[in-house]
């Protein structure tokens, strides 16, 4: 006879299509059932593709399967209209006009570094800016903006942001405890972000950006299923290994139907601070092809600089301490690209993902 357990352990090997995490861990399993050789399984999904139901229909049966001999019916229950998600969305945050999520594949690719560059260098465009850090289990942009330790205003329940660099920051980091170890689960994830957009107070906004954990989970799901996201864009490393994630996170990107505003290729070459010659250390102009593949563009290349990591740990961003040097000019121009795809989905709904056939949600 077979055991819940039994099959709930297969069910984990089950991943939700596009993302890292399985169907368990995403909470989507409601109804699982026993009954002598019949099997109930209840699924309750956020897309409403048929694609991805046939998928995870298949891969249950098959997992399942390899256990015993047994009947196996797995009811799915999806949104009965496509999900209105992302830059087709309703926009809940009316006071902010767009909304930018940067991501990654894997970690410790510059996603922070990136965020608060970008949005320093939208800001000195003449743009109002906001970074909001989701990175729950690392929450980092405090420190790069100068303003770890400082307390935000809370006025009853709400929350406003804090200045810095001309930008509107607010992280979960400001609110917890420093290096109060972030251990969340998935439905906590959720909750965090749910809570956190509905309790910050923005001043109006051009553009609000979201610096994310690594990799697709629920913090990323959560999001692209609360707001219209404008635009997304993937922070990576030239190497190899790196660029098997990014493909990750662009599927991720195409999943969620968030117009894909192009890649940044970050630590790309290193230019010697003595005679201006540029140096490829992890290789360079990889991620071009991975950009064709998608239908979008490598919005710049930003090089190893330890002014950019100096910048970082003492909270004054290159694009403040050193606006005109080459990287800070690099910022601005990824900057302007980043703002005319942003432009182009006001204009149009949509960029490029049309052409990728993106699943419905
Ligand atoms: N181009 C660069 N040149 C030099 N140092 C860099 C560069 N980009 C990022 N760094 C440094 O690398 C480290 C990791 O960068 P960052 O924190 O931005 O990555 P991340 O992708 O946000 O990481 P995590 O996944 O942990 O959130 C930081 O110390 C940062 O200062
Ligand atoms: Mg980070």
């Amino acid at each position: 006879m077979l055991k819940k357990t039994d099959i709930e352990e297969k069910l984990k090997l089950v991943i939700y299509p596009g993302f890292q995490k399985n169907i368990i861990e995403f909470g989507f399993v409601k109804e699982l059932e026993i009954k002598e050789h019949l099997i109930n399984i209840e699924l309750d999904i956020p897309s409403s593709s048929p694609t991805i139901e046939n998928q995870l229909r298949d891969e249950i049966v098959k997992r399942i399967s390899v256990l015993e001999e047994v009947e196996i019916v797995v009811t799915v229950n999806k949104p009965s209209l496509p999900r209105e998600t992302s830059s087709h969305g309703k926009n809940v945050l009316p006071n902010i006009q767009n909304f930018v999520m940067v991501s990654s594949g894997k970690g410790g690719v510059g996603k922070s570094t990136t965020t608060v560059n970008l949005a320093i260098a939208l800001a000195q465009q003449g743009k109002r800016v906001g970074v909001l850090d989701l990175d729950i289990y690392g929450p980092n942009i405090p420190r790069m903006m100068g303003i770890e330790g400082e307390q935000p205003i809370f006025l009853g329940k709400n929350i406003k942001p804090i200045m810095a660099h001309n930008v509107q920051v607010m992280s979960i980091g400001s609110l917890v405890e420093r290096g109060a170890s972030l251990i969340w689960k998935g439905a906590m994830v959720t909750q965090a972000i749910e809570q956190m957009l509905e309790d910050i107070l923005w001043d109006k906004l051009d553009v609000l950006l979201f610096d994310m954990p690594p990799g697709t989970g629920d913090a990323q799901l959560t999001l692209a299923q609360s707001l219209p996201v404008t635009a997304g864009v993937c922070v990576t490393t030239p190497q190899k290994v790196a660029l098997d994630d990014t493909i990750r996170s662009m599927d991720m990107f195409k999943q969620l139907h968030v117009p894909i505003a192009g890649i940044v290729e970050n630590m790309s070459g290193f230019i010697c601070p003595e005679s201006g010659k540029e140096y490829d250390i992890f290789g360079k102009g990889t991620t071009q092809p991975l950009a064709d593949n998608y239908q979008t563009k490598v919005l710049g290349y930003i090089p190893i600089e330890p002014a950019i990591r100096e910048g970082g740990d003492s909270g004054l961003p290159i694009t403040v301490l050193a606006p005109n040097c080459e990287t800070s000019k690099r910022y601005q121009t990824i900057a302007t690209k980043l703002w005319s795809t942003v432009l182009q989905v006001n204009q149009e709904g949509g960029v490029n993902n049309e052409k990728i056939q993106p699943t419905i949600f």
